[in-house]
């Protein structure tokens, strides 16, 4: 739903051999750097509170369509991003149907007990609760439930971050931009509010915790070493920011036009993410209209309609207005635990202890540069329905033509 003229696909395991992507629907002639792609996935591999995982990752995607000699072609996008691990997992993660010797002695099931006579590796009998472990194996009706958990893992969150990194530089091209900052992690939160687009771009990735405010960074470092010791897991809130954003994006008509909704509907799908804010929704639910709605005045000289303040966030009526689109996603703790919670072994329905995976403190810093880039995905979905264009000039023609048409609004018919 969220996307109406892109298309995204990605596959591929956790700790398969690499992960598949097909980015479509971008305009030829957008100027492409592989260097920032990569630079984006190396920041959503860092953020204090990863896992031993991030150590051993070191991701690059690899284009193997759609782009030639430093341009988008028009045609998809395809790219792959291997796993620098797949050699220790090649065994436990192949394709091929485990001959006989795979299945007798030596390997150790991970849920320490496996039928007799299946002694298979890495197999998960113990599900996760807060995880599609079980829910997905009663779905897929899969007896190891390690063929649910690399999928529902969030690496297949570097997939879209390459693609948004794709979007990035084709927005950049209609001078958007979009950053995005941590907010919260646990209780300890940045208490200023509407911290300015150049400084969230800025700062926050100086800090360990893409935090823009080193006292409260500190107290974020402080919760997340505490989350550690007691082996718990710490949830957070993040901001995604984005500025010049061309007035017309998205549309009231239709539900499924809104932007506001394709922006929740984005957001949400990141792993882990479970409510969406446009603006300040959560405060303003709380006020009289008076206290919130942001003021509408003229600008004669720019011929430019402004708001002083914006609550709103960037749209009204699923539509945006001109101001800076600020989302704000709030994330769970991580669900696995290194001191597992209660669950059920599903071979003998047995209580026992869920499976431990390997496992992040907070993946909040990280979960914010899925954001920035998934919010990249929505907003460039946006201006090719808006501006169209098979080349990134006819694009820009048409955007430049729209932006003069609202300085001669309204019609004179
Ligand atoms: C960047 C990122 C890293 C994550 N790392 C972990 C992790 O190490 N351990 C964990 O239990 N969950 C992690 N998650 C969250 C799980 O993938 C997610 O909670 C799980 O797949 C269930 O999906 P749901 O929470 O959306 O219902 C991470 C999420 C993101 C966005």
């Amino acid at each position: 739903m969220s996307l109406r003229t892109l298309r995204l696909m990605t596959a591929g395991e956790s700790h398969g051999p690499m992960l598949v992507s097909i980015l479509e629907g971008l305009p030829a002639g957008v100027p492409v750097d592989m260097d920032a792609i990569d630079a984006d996935l190396k920041r959503r591999m860092g953020g204090y509170g990863r896992g031993k995982r991030m150590k051993i990752e070191n991701d690059r995607a690899r284009v193997v369509g759609g782009v030639r000699h430093g341009q988008t072609l028009g045609s998809p996008i395809a790219y792959l991003i291997e796993n620098k691990d797949w050699p220790n997992w090649e065994h436990i993660m192949g394709t091929e149907a485990p001959s006989a010797t795979d299945t007798e002695g030596g390997a150790v099931a991970e849920s320490g007990n496996a039928p007799a006579g299946r002694v298979d590796p890495r197999r998960v009998s113990r599900p996760r609760p807060g995880h599609a472990d079980l829910a997905g194996g009663l779905k897929y009706d899969r007896s190891d439930l390690r063929d649910i958990l690399e999928r529902a893992s969030a690496r297949e969150t570097a997939s879209r971050v390459a693609a948004g990194g794709f979007c990035k530089q084709f927005l950049a091209a209609l001078d958007v931009e979009i950053a995005s900052h941590v907010v919260r992690i646990g209780s300890a939160v940045l208490e200023a509010t509407a911290v300015d687009f150049d400084t969230i771009r800025d700062t926050a990735d100086d800090s360990p915790v893409r935090c823009v405010d080193d006292a409260a960074g500190g107290r974020m470092i402080k919760a997340i070493d505490a989350a550690s010791d007691d082996l718990d897991t710490l949830g957070g809130v993040f901001e995604v920011a984005a500025r010049n954003i061309p007035v017309g994006l998205g549309s009231h008509v239709q539900w499924d036009r809104k932007l506001d909704a394709r922006i929740a509907h984005a957001m949400i799908s990141i792993p882990a993410q479970k409510a969406v804010e446009i603006g300040d929704a959560i405060w303003a639910a709380g006020q009289p209209g008076s206290a919130v709605h942001d003021a509408i005045t003229f600008d004669a000289v720019n011929r430019t309609y402004e708001r002083p303040t914006n609550r709103a966030g960037g749209t009204e009526g699923g539509v945006t207005y001109g101001g800076e689109l600020r989302v704000r996603v709030y994330m769970k703790p991580l669900s696995t635990l290194r001191r597992p919670l209660a669950s059920v072994d599903i071979d003998t329905g047995e209580a026992v202890e869920a499976v431990v995976q390997r496992t992040d403190t907070c993946a909040v810093p990280a979960a914010a540069v899925v954001g920035e880039a998934m919010l990249a995905l929505v907003l460039a979905d946006a201006c090719m329905e808006k501006f169209g264009g098979d080349s990134l000039a006819e694009t820009q023609r048409n955007w430049r033509g729209f932006l003069e048409q609202i300085r001669e609004f309204p019609p004179q018919r």
